[in-house]
């Protein structure tokens, strides 16, 4: 299965992930704010969300905050992911939890808001990313978003060793050296297959979303989408 090294990998991690992504992933807090400001409609509004890649639920969170009345569908691949996301998301009752694979997910409803966060980027090829996002366009009501928080690649080598170079540099306030040249950068090389961000925004452009933006950038990072 294409996915069974990443799903290994964050059923193993579960439990530590909230801390551990915090040393890793620079400024992880404001992208994750820029991502949940970019969702346009009013916080009453009973909207419907699809949280792709929920992992432990943070965006969910974050999200219900702001939208209360938001009835949102979280899908991951890894079951001990879901089940952290539960825990911490125990208070709501319009939650709806699916284990699933990106690869063979197709979507049977409709949605006003798809966001995802440090996951499409486990997708594979650029094909794959495209033809995900043909299928989150499909799955949009008119006027509905796509809002995603990634890693995206530099594109040409050396801005993808300057985002590198910044990405160490960040980690290196939390973790030691070691553990970064030998656990994390390999696991990235691994497990990891971002796209280029220039790209990304010309295939949804090419797939018919409109008004699309790059709402946040921190190098190697970035928030992007757009609307329906
Ligand atoms: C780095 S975590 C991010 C979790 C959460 N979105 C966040 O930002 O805190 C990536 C998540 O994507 C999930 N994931 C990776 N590949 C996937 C796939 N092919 N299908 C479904 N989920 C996947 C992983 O299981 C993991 O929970």
């Amino acid at each position: 299965m294409k996915s069974s090294k990443v799903k290994a990998h964050f059923e193993e991690e579960a439990a530590e992930f909230d801390q551990l992504i915090l040393k890793l992933i620079p400024y992880y807090k404001e992208m994750i704010e820029s991502l949940i400001n970019s969702i346009p409609f009013n916080s009453n509004q009973p909207i419907k969300v699809m949280d792709l890649g929920c992992g432990t639920g943070t965006i969910t969170k974050q999200l219900k905050e702001k939208f209360p009345n938001a009835n949102v569908t979280c899908l991951d691949l890894a079951e001990n992911m879901i089940e952290m996301a539960k825990l911490k998301l125990d208070g709501y009752d319009d939650i709806n939890y699916l284990t699933g694979d990106f690869y063979h997910f197709n979507f049977t409803e409709k949605y006003d808001v798809v966001v995802s966060s440090l996951a499409l980027h486990h997708l594979i090829r650029d094909e794959d990313k495209k033809e995900f996002y043909e299928k989150i366009y499909s799955a949009l009501n008119p006027g509905g978003v796509f809002f995603n928080a990634d890693v995206v690649l530099g594109s040409n080598n050396y801005l993808q060793n300057l985002y590198i170079r910044k990405w160490k540099e960040f980690m290196d306030k939390n973790i030691n050296i070691d553990e970064i040249e030998n656990k994390w950068i390999p696991a990235a090389e691994d497990e990891d297959h971002p796209a280029k961000l220039v790209d990304q925004l010309n295939w949804l452009n090419e797939i018919g979303f409109k008004d699309i933006d790059i709402i946040w950038k921190y190098y190697g990072g970035a928030v992007y989408g757009g609307f329906k």
